[in-house]
């Protein structure tokens, strides 16, 4: 699908966004494990969220609207061929510790994006814990019971942690997994809220075998990383006003948003309740002043991965130099995202300077409307989205059906953002 996106006046609207992608495959994943039925209102149904269910369901699990049939922690069964992962890099992984520790094999796979990154990181530490693991092709477990290990993960990755965790349930002794950068932590909170033992212990997590884990009863929260592209084009489109409402505030997923406020936007937030150990709240945009450019060094990249494709796009109309680095994962992520908003940005006019691990761009530039490419990257799609709402004329992304993957509807929210005006 071609998606044409042309220069907003002003968005103005109140909108809920898709449920928490991370939170969405944890509740399905531990809902599996849990000894009875769990109610999860609120679901992504974004395509990677889809994935999860689908595997579940090859390995006995019976996932229907809302709800999951937990088997309890040993009630999985083989699948009867590869688990088909989709785009979804976060689903093969914390299946991979899970399915790590059971006593068949399993074989992981997925689309071409998918099978193409790096899946070492999770097979490395699943092996230290004696688990079969090996990879190309993804394939893990079938050997007897695993042990716990300390470990301390070489790129900062939740996925990784979580894979780890999640095989730890399963494992002899104490598994332990200590980060130097901190990562968003909803594994650890739902696991605490189903029962788990889960303690933290400095800047790790120590988790040990549980016996059972209670269902869940949950609201997933809207998602702050599908919230970031409406923060971005509502702080930088004079006028404008958008209030989101039940968006998950996690302070490990908050960082995006405390940079907007130092760079000079106007966003406000609110907390109002709280779903299985995660706060939710509501944002609010609305307009920017006196804007600062950014500069993310190392370690700070981890905390906002997803959000800095659309922060390149925000980089492009702040006045000065701003320097996004120690952001090399973004490179194995759905696409080599640094190269594929360098190449969009700049046809759009932009001022812009791949690193090797990040980007150096000189604002403010007028962008223009061009023809960009989403390298069929939901994140890169939408953040091109916002580009073409902040750029002259008429803006067309080839591959822009892949927003599907994390924000179904978002070109129909986006219309709906402008139409209000
Ligand atoms: C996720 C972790 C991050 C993030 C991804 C979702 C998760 O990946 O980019 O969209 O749900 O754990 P990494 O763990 O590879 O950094």
């Amino acid at each position: 699908m071609i998606a044409t996106v042309r220069g907003a006046r002003k968005l103005r609207g109140e909108v809920r966004l898709p449920g928490d992608k991370s939170i969405s495959h944890r509740a399905l994943i531990l809902g599996a494990l849990a000894d009875g039925t769990s109610s999860v209102r609120g679901l992504s149904q974004g395509a990677d969220v889809r994935s999860t269910a689908a595997c579940l369901r090859a390995l006995g699990v019976e996932v229907d609207q809302g709800t999951v049939a937990g088997r309890g922690v040993s009630g999985l069964r083989q699948a009867g061929g590869p688990l088909d992962c989709g785009n979804s890099g976060t689903t093969m992984r914390l299946l991979a510790g899970v399915l790590a520790a059971q006593d068949f094999t399993s074989e992981l796979t997925g689309d071409s994006s998918l099978r193409n990154r790096p899946m070492d990181r999770v097979v490395e530490p699943l092996k230290a814990m004696g688990a079969d693991a090996s990879w190309p092709p993804l394939r893990v477990g079938g050997r007897g019971p695993l042990h716990g290990i300390e470990y301390r993960p070489q790129v900062p990755s939740a996925q990784v942690k979580s894979a780890v965790l999640l095989a730890g349930l399963f494992a002899d002794g104490i598994t332990e997994v200590v980060e130097s950068i901190a990562t968003r932590d909803h594994t650890e909170r739902m696991l605490r809220a189903m029962g788990a033992p889960v303690t933290p212990k400095g800047n790790g997590v120590r988790v040990e075998r549980a016996a059972r884990l209670r269902p869940l009863a949950l609201a997933i929260p809207g998602d702050l990383s599908a919230a970031s592209f409406w923060l971005v084009a509502g702080g930088l489109i004079a006028g404008s006003r958008i209030r989101i409402r039940d968006v998950g505030l996690n302070p490990t997923r908050t960082a995006f948003v405390e940079l907007l406020r130092r760079t000079g936007f106007g966003v406000a937030a609110g907390a109002t309740s709280e779903a299985a150990g995660e706060p939710v709240g509501w944002l609010e945009v609305a307009g920017a002043s006196d804007l600062a450019p950014v500069n993310l060094i190392a370690g700070d990249a981890a905390a906002m991965i997803d959000e800095l494709p659309v922060l390149a796009v925000a980089a492009t109309q702040l006045p000065g130099t701003s320097r996004i680095e120690g952001a090399r994962e973004l490179r194995v992520k759905e696409s080599d995202r640094i190269e594929a908003m360098t190449e969009g940005l700049e046809a759009m006019g932009a001022d812009i300077t791949t690193l090797d691990d990040g980007w150096e761009i000189r604002g403010p530039s007028r962008l223009e409307g061009a023809r960009v490419l989403s390298h069929g990257d939901h994140r890169v799609a939408m953040a091109f989205a916002v580009a073409g709402l902040l750029a002259r004329g008429e803006t067309t992304i080839e591959g822009a059906e892949c927003a599907d993957i994390s924000f179904p509807g978002f070109f129909d929210q986006l219309d709906s953002l402008t139409a209000a005006c």
